[in-house]
């Protein structure tokens, strides 16, 4: 009959739009593909553009920005100081008093930026910023105050790419993540931040600007000697480490006396024809506030996977009328899929997938979903998440090989190597860590991979910052004597 005519065209037309949707799937995966040839690929070129940016200024994508800690601490730093972490949407403030290892107190508070403080200008950036440092310093009791008559010292972690002039100045290269204040860009942030504290009479020192992974690594050290590196998988993505001087051919200045220097790689920057790209991600890079920069970072950190994922979607609601004859409208809207989102859904372990059910319907007003569509939806999740995982362990053992601490030299004792790992991608996503972990064990074998170790150093970067503040403190002779 007509009827069953129309039902049976009906089917094939949805078979023919399932097929289609399977089609853009199975393509972006395998454009998504990280097989461990090319994860070595992309570890070796890694190390050669780590050598690259150390030559010369300019010499690299990476730009191997050099960061004047020379010094990293010991465990004998004391007193109070503060600390400032400015970075992704929040920023913290800080107040520790070091009493030697083992004997930190810690007291915090932490801010959401207003978005609108992202993008306009320099000023008002730094005067909310010193506004929320003033309200925390005026809450110092009895336990944990600083002395009359002493200036209190700052710590400021600041997580973008800065040339630093010294331990506590440096100019902003530019923004990154979702930062974009124009007037700021070639200004010294040490310089801004004290004139917005002077106009607000805050009387306080920045004793040193670090970044993020610098600080991690400071933090990292003070707990265990044997890290000689630090990651950020956050909402951006970057590493630290510590380099020979000698073998920074663009340092100018005088070889320090511990022979040795932390860079910050800025490998968000990081770009390599060995990299799986796909139209997605090119889509993505184009629509960014930093068209043709970090690549690396915008496959790989947490403010992006949640957006390819949606950007796969809509594809698929375009092309293959996955969710239906027309395509959700929410679906449309930049950066609605956030990555913690995805991560839920990704790690939903109901048997119907009810997470997925319900991030589609809260998110993007999609409801009515099979199984089966829930099901494509997670492996979509599943191919974003381990091809920034996967990568991320290439890019450490690119450093592991620049430092030649990749393999375990024969008839030598092995040395184990720490990595200290921060950010909110490698702390909450477990699946993304786990990925990572297996890549590591992959790339590096049994042996080698007993001996490497990542570990979480939570808000490490704060308490880095403070021991730098500490050990660059003006008072620092008459702490010692
Ligand atoms: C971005 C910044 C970098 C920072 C990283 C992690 O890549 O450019 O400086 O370390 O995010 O926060």
């Amino acid at each position: 009959s007509a009827g069953a005519v129309l039902v049976v065209r009906h089917r094939m037309r949805n078979s023919g739009k399932w097929a289609k949707a399977m089609d853009i799937l199975r393509e972006f995966e395998d454009r998504c593909g990280t097989p461990i040839a090319k994860l070595r690929q992309v570890a070796d070129a890694m190390t050669v553009e780590m050598h690259a940016g150390l030559a010369s200024d300019g010499g690299s994508k990476l730009k191997m920005l050099i960061s004047y800690v020379d010094n990293l601490p010991t465990g004998d730093e004391t007193g109070i100081f503060y600390a400032l972490d400015l970075g992704g949407t929040n920023f913290r403030v800080l107040r520790v008093k070091l009493g030697g290892a083992d004997n930190v107190k810690k007291e915090f508070t932490e801010v959401s930026i207003p978005s609108h403080l992202m993008t306009g200008t320099c000023e008002d950036l730094f005067d909310f910023i010193a506004g929320e440092l003033a309200k925390f310093v005026a809450t110092e009791g009895e336990d944990m105050h600083i002395t009359a008559g002493t200036q209190r010292e700052l710590g400021f972690t600041f997580s973008f790419p800065v040339k630093q002039s010294s331990i506590a100045g440096g100019t902003l290269v530019r923004w990154t993540k979702g930062f974009n204040i124009e007037d700021a860009v070639g200004q010294d942030v040490v310089d801004e931040l004290t004139k917005a504290m002077e106009r607000i009479g805050l009387d306080m020192r920045v004793s040193a600007l670090v970044n993020d992974t610098v600080g991690t690594l400071a933090g990292g050290r003070y707990s265990n000697t044997n890290v000689i590196a630090a990651v950020i998988l956050g909402t951006g993505t970057n590493a630290a480490y510590v380099e020979r001087a000698n073998a920074i051919p663009k340092w100018q200045g005088l070889l320090p006396k511990s022979g040795e220097m932390v860079i910050n790689m800025e490998w968000g920057n990081f770009r390599s024809s060995h990299l799986p790209l796909t139209e997605f991600d090119e889509n993505l890079d184009n629509a960014s506030l930093n068209p043709g920069e970090q690549i690396f970072e915008k496959i790989i950190s947490g403010m992006y996977l949640g957006e390819i994922v949606r950007r796969v979607l809509l594809k698929m609601a375009k092309e293959a009328e996955f969710f239906g004859e027309t395509v959700p409208l929410k679906l449309e809207t930049q950066f609605v899929l956030r990555t913690p989102d995805m991560s839920a859904m990704h790690h939903d372990s109901t048997p119907d997938l009810k997470v997925v059910a319900t991030k589609l319907k809260d998110i993007l007003e999609i409801s009515n979903t099979s199984l089966k569509m829930r099901r494509v939806i997670v492996e979509v999740c599943e191919t974003v998440a381990t091809r920034g995982a996967r990568l991320s362990a290439a890019g450490i053992l690119g450093i592991l090989k620049k430092i030649g601490r990749d393999t375990i030299k024969e008839g030598e004792e092995p040395q184990k190597s720490v990595i200290a790992m921060d950010g909110g991608l490698f702390e909450h996503y477990t699946k993304f860590r786990k990925a990572m972990q297996t890549a590591m064990d992959e790339l590096l074998g049994e042996e080698a991979s007993n001996n490497i170790l990542i570990e979480l150093s939570n808000d490490g970067s704060g308490l880095g910052a403070a021991l730098l503040a500490a050990s660059h403190s003006q008072y620092r002779e008459y702490i010692e004597s």
